[in-house]
């Protein structure tokens, strides 16, 4: 069995706390949990399909579950064997096969689960109410209700005074008769594209979607390789659906999930920075849209090999294989696209910042205001907490890097506030701080997305439990 498969046992260990020490040299192979955002929208489409479908490699975190929790609620029989990372969907009508749910459905922490699962009932002829924890509550979702209003379904949420140009969830969603939209979204968000794409596939008329930046595209990829009428143009910036003449029923193709990138890139950095590693991750996905962590850790001087082996449901999957030189890594400037197909590595990427020689400048990232915490803050936060030297911006920040040869950080509580990939950084943090020097981090975080987290660092010979 995989690390990845054994999700439930890592869990702190049972104590809920995890403690991370200064950690000698990495070594070995790991896979990784099965792709989020990919699993969720292999849930999500194969209850849209023609028949059952199996889906194998799915991603163990809480998020995920939550996808599948809510399926159910909406009448979708979802089989899950945690254990093999498996799943039967049965839905075997399109969108049809989706019924009003008895209550609220809970979404818990995923941004993902929430929004995707609004397009995918703004054309349902029910009334559904979509809540979360206390972090996703604090998610704006004006940008997902703007257009599918304009679509023709009614959505409205909870207001907040303080910030009184928003929407935040509980959300009330009435589908309706949708009709095409030609939608320029205001920021570059795969969430909102989706949604917008599971709505169009719904409505009348064809639907047309820009956005100012490519977005991760795993909807567009694996939508077509189900058999949707969606094609995507990244050069134009343009996915169009045009659904007039389809049958509203996604094709019942087995999907494969690759590991997860984003989970991969703390493993990675972790080796880039603890001397004497050598780390290899099998079956990694390597989507163009979501790869740019590893352009950012070449060119801070990472020893980084990639391998594509192969393509599995139309994402490109490889072995990566990570080792810490004999020079330390060197600051960069993380901006533009490349921040954008690093959105969800920042936090893994700001720790090798810490331990590279000179600044690294993290610049067009106030989507990470908004993620499952405010990263920037949270994670200038936490580097400061562990003494290294930081600048806070309104869209980035500076991290100064090393400040002399030998330094090293401090240990102290990690306060992730409920932001696994936080939680993740901390941790990886503790494996660099001085020898002696504890890092506590509340387990449950980590549990999001990658519930084998501490067990698959242990495997590899880090001091963590
Ligand atoms: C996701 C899209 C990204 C990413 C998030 C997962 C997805 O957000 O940050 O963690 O699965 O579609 P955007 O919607 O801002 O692109």
């Amino acid at each position: 069995m995989t690390p990845s498969t054994k999700a439930g046992a890592s869990r702190g260990g049972g104590a809920g706390v995890l403690r991370v020490r200064r950690s000698g040299p990495l070594r070995g192979t790991c896979r990784m949990p099965g792709d989020k955002s990919i699993s969720h929208r292999a849930l999500l489409f194969a209850a849209l399909a023609d028949g059952p479908v199996e889906i194998e490699g799915l991603g163990s975190g809480e998020d995920n579950v939550s996808t599948a929790r809510a399926l159910r609620a909406l009448g979708i029989s979802v089989v899950m064997d945690a254990g093999e990372a498996r799943a039967r969907v049965e839905g075997g009508q399109g969108f049809d096969a989706l019924q009003a749910a008895a209550g609220p459905i809970d979404c818990g922490n995923s941004g993902t689960t929430i929004r995707l699962l609004a397009g995918l009932l703004a054309g349902r002829p029910f009334e559904t109410v979509l809540e979360g924890d206390a972090s996703l509550t604090r998610r704006p979702m004006t940008r997902l209700a703007d257009p599918l209003r304009r679509m023709g379904a009614s959505l409205d949420g909870r207001v907040d005074p303080a910030r009184p140009l928003d929407l935040f969830p509980p959300l009330r969603l009435a589908g309706g008769d949708l009709r095409g939209l030609r939608a320029a979204l205001p920021v570059a968000s795969a969430q909102i594209k989706s949604a917008v794409c599971l709505a169009g596939l719904q409505a009348r008329g064809r639907t047309m979607i820009t956005e100012p930046g490519l977005s991760r595209d795993h909807t567009e990829r694996m939508l077509r390789f189900l058999g949707a009428p969606i094609a995507a143009e990244p050069d134009r910036g343009l996915v169009t659906i045009d659904p007039d003449g389809w049958s509203g029923r996604l094709r019942a193709a087995p999907v494969r999930v690759p590991g997860d990138l984003s989970s991969a890139a703390f493993i990675l950095v972790a080796a880039l920075v603890v001397p004497g590693s050598d780390v290899t991750v099998e079956g990694v996905g390597l989507n163009p849209t979501r790869a740019g962590v590893l352009d950012a850790l070449r060119a801070m001087g990472g020893t980084l090999d990639v391998t594509v082996t192969g393509d599995v449901a139309g994402e490109p999957v490889g072995r990566l294989r990570a080792r810490a030189g004999g020079q330390p890594l060197r600051g960069v400037r993380i901006d533009g696209t490349l921040a954008l197909r690093a959105i969800d590595e920042i936090p893994a990427l700001a720790v090798a910042a810490a331990a590279a020689e000179g600044p690294t400048t993290f610049a067009d990232l106030g989507e990470l205001r908004i993620k499952e915490s405010d990263r920037i803050a949270a994670l200038c936060r936490e580097l400061g907490r562990a003494g290294a030297a930081v600048n806070e911006l309104p869209s980035g920040m500076v991290v100064m890097g090393r400040q002399a040869a030998s330094a090293a950080l401090r240990g102290g509580s990690v306060t992730p506030d409920h932001d696994h990939r936080i939680a993740m950084a901390g941790a990886v943090m503790g494996l660099i701080a001085e020898a002696g020097e504890e890092t506590l981090l509340p387990a449950a975080d980590i549990a999001t997305s990658f519930p084998a987290f501490a067990e698959t660092l242990r495997s590899l010979g880090a001091t963590i439990d």
